[in-house]
Parts: structure tokens; sequence; C-alpha cells
């Protein structure tokens, strides 16, 4: 290069420059056409999908809109892949029931503060009950973390990460990868609870409910009947009439925690190819439910599948009577677990 400034050199020069853009030219040409032809077959199955299920008022109108409502779906279904798996876990303890956490990578706490709490309840009731965390990659793909989880998941067993990257939008694909995963890991177990992780779990009131509980076609939890769709655009789940033109939701559990027969996993994966994945995770279980038409099953009381923390002063068994409560932090899981011990041991 330093030989351009010799007035000697200046046609070369030209002429390696001339190379150089025409080098540039065609890799940019190629690279624009290759990735005309990965988005082709992507279109066709939104569009089809799109009116296999919409009419066509809809469909033309949301076609219109490709580009600004692809926001609102998922990539699903998709090849993923398991990059840490614990293959043979569940048919070696043939557990009654497998709790499944979705947490991000980087919280470790809250998979830690589990773990010391309801996550060590392995027999209860007679019953086996397993857990494991599912996760995503970091969406900048941190060496470093990943190797944190790597050993971490050596020394408990309990990490299962797919390829896709973690974030809010992207828990139906952690959902469906879920359902994936038990079907073909765990085709012996009876139940699975998908539970978030800022969540107090009454692991013994799970398992007495589900010794009492239908054993297929079974879904439980906190049941969100016509549920409005927010049409207020600054809403977190905002919704687009052109996206979902029905104004309530078909019934949903709501995602903090559901409970379901192993039978389930696979119908809903055949129903999630007929249904476009919506970015809503639990709405996107009732709609796929909703085209198997098996009708969710209500709790044995109101009072279990509690959604926040009682305001003022719980009465003295309240931990032990319900089996789910949101927290407002994991961090206050530890507190939360040392009062129901204590109230399990006065015994209430
Ligand atoms: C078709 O879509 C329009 C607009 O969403 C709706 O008003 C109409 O009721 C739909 N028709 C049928 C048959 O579903
Ligand atoms: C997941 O979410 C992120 C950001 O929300 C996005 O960039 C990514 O493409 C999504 N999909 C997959 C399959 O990782
Ligand atoms: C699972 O159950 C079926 C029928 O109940 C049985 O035939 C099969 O051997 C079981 N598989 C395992 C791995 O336990």
């Amino acid at each position: 290069m330093s030989n351009c400034g010799k007035t000697l050199w200046m046609p070369r020069c030209w002429l390696c420059l001339l190379m150089l853009c025409l080098v540039l030219g065609t890799m940019t040409y190629i690279f624009k056409s290759s990735s005309i032809e990965v988005s082709r077959p992507v279109n066709i199955w939104r569009t089809t999908a799109m009116l296999s299920q919409e009419n066509r008022t809809t469909a033309v109108g949301s076609q219109a809109n490709k580009v600004s409502t692809s926001q609102y779906f998922v990539a699903y279904p998709h090849q993923y892949h398991f990059m840490l798996d614990e293959p043979h876990r569940c048919l070696q303890e043939k557990p009654f029931v497998i709790l499944m956490i979705p947490v991000a990578p980087s919280n470790r706490e809250a998979r830690e503060m589990i773990r010391t709490t309801w996550g060590k309840e392995t027999t209860v009731l007679g019953q086996v009950v397993s857990h494991y965390f599912l996760l995503g990659v970091s969406k900048d793909r941190d060496v470093h973390l990943e190797e944190e989880v790597l050993e971490e998941s050596r020394t408990h067993q309990d990490i299962l990460q797919s390829n896709f990257v973690d974030s809010y939008n992207n828990l139906t694909i952690k959902t469906m990868v879920m359902f994936e995963w038990l079907s073909s890991r765990c085709p012996n177990a009876s139940y699975a609870m998908k539970i978030d992780s800022d969540i107090f779990l009454n692991v013994q009131k799970l398992v007495g409910m589900l010794l009492k509980a239908p054993q297929h076609l079974y879904m439980t939890g906190r049941l969100e009947r016509d549920a409005a769709v927010l049409r207020d655009r600054t809403s977190k789940w905002f919704l687009p009439l052109s996206v979902f033109p029905e104004s309530t939701y078909p019934i949903y559990p709501r995602g903090l925690g559901y409970v379901f027969s192993l039978d389930l996993p696979q119908k809903i994966m055949e129903a999630s190819s007929h249904i476009k994945a919506l970015f809503i995770e639990d709405v996107y279980v009732g709609l796929c439910m909703r085209h198997l038409g098996i009708t969710l099953t209500d709790p044995p009381h109101n009072a279990l599948f509690m959604d926040t923390m009682p305001y003022s002063s719980p009465s003295n068994c309240y931990w032990t009577t319900v089996i789910t409560t949101i927290l407002d932090s994991s961090k206050q899981l530890l507190d939360v677990w040392g009062m129901y011990q204590s109230q399990r041991q006065s015994g209430c």
C-alpha cells in the first residue's frame, strides 16, 4: 500500500482498487440474493398459515402489513437443539411430576434459591419429583457466562439449554422446546408443571392435588377466562387486529405456573404446526388447547394458584394452604420458605 505514494505505481493501484470494487460488488450481490432465498419459504409459510386461520379479509390485510406484524410471532416450529441436555435422567428416575423452570442464563441466583428451597424436595408423599431449568443462550453469547452455566450443569445436572436467544419475546419458543423435551425424554412420567422462577411452590400440596387428578388430557393452574386482547399500543402485550381479530382470548392457564398430564406435550406440538406461534406464551398454549378441543380443568379450590403476595399479615397457615404465590423477587424465596417450614411444623 505504501507503494501507492509513488507516481510510478499509480496506474497499478487504480487497477487494484477496481478489482477490489468488483470483488466486493459480487460478494454483496451473492449475499443479497441468498438472503432472499432464505426468507422466501418463511413468507410462504406465514401466508398459508394466515389463510388457514383467518378469513380472506384479514389475510389480505395481514399480507400488506407483513413486515409490521412479524414482531408478534416467534420462529416456531423450528429445529432447535439442546446444547445442554439430560437425556437419561428422567428415564432413570421415573418421576411422578417434573418441574420445568424457565430462567435466563445469567440468573444463577434464582436457580440457587430454588435448589435450596422447593427444588430440594425430591420425594414427596412417596412420589418422585424432579426439576429442570430451561435456558436459551445469552444475547451477546457471553463466553464466560456460558462456561459458568456449563460448570453449573455439571454440578447439578438440572440444566437444559437450547440454541435460541433467551429473551422475553422468545418465551413461546422456550415453552415449545419444553414440550419437545418432555415428550422425547420423559415418555413415562405422569405430570409436569411449568413454573416461573420468582414463585413460591408448595410441592406437597401440588403432589397431593395431582394424586387425585385426572391422568389424561389434564391441564390446570390459574385459568384466565375471557381476558381482553390489549389494544393499547403502549402495552407490553399489545396485539393489533390484523394479528388477532378476536376481542378476547380463549381460556388459557396463566404462565406463572400450570400443570399438565404428559400426554399433552405431543398433542400441543402437533397443534402448533397449525397455529402461528404468538409471542405471548400462555395465550399461545391456550390457542393450541382450543385447536385440540381439550377443556382446561379448574383447580379443586380457587385459592391454590395465587398471583400476588397476601397484602397484610397472612393467616397463620397461608403458606401451607396454597400451591403457588408470585413473590416480589426470587430473593424473597428464602424468607418465605422459612415461614412455610415453621407453619408446617406448627401443625398447619
Ligand atoms: C372476517 O373478518 C372480519 C374482520 O376481522 C370479521 O368482521 C368477520 O366477522 C369475519 N368473518 C368470518 C366469517 O369469520
Ligand atoms: C429471540 O429474541 C431476540 C431478541 O428479542 C431475537 O433477536 C432473536 O432473533 C429471537 N429468535 C431466536 C430464534 O433466537
Ligand atoms: C414406558 O411405559 C410403557 C408402557 O407403560 C412400557 O412398555 C415401557 O417399557 C416404559 N418405558 C420405560 C423406559 O420405562
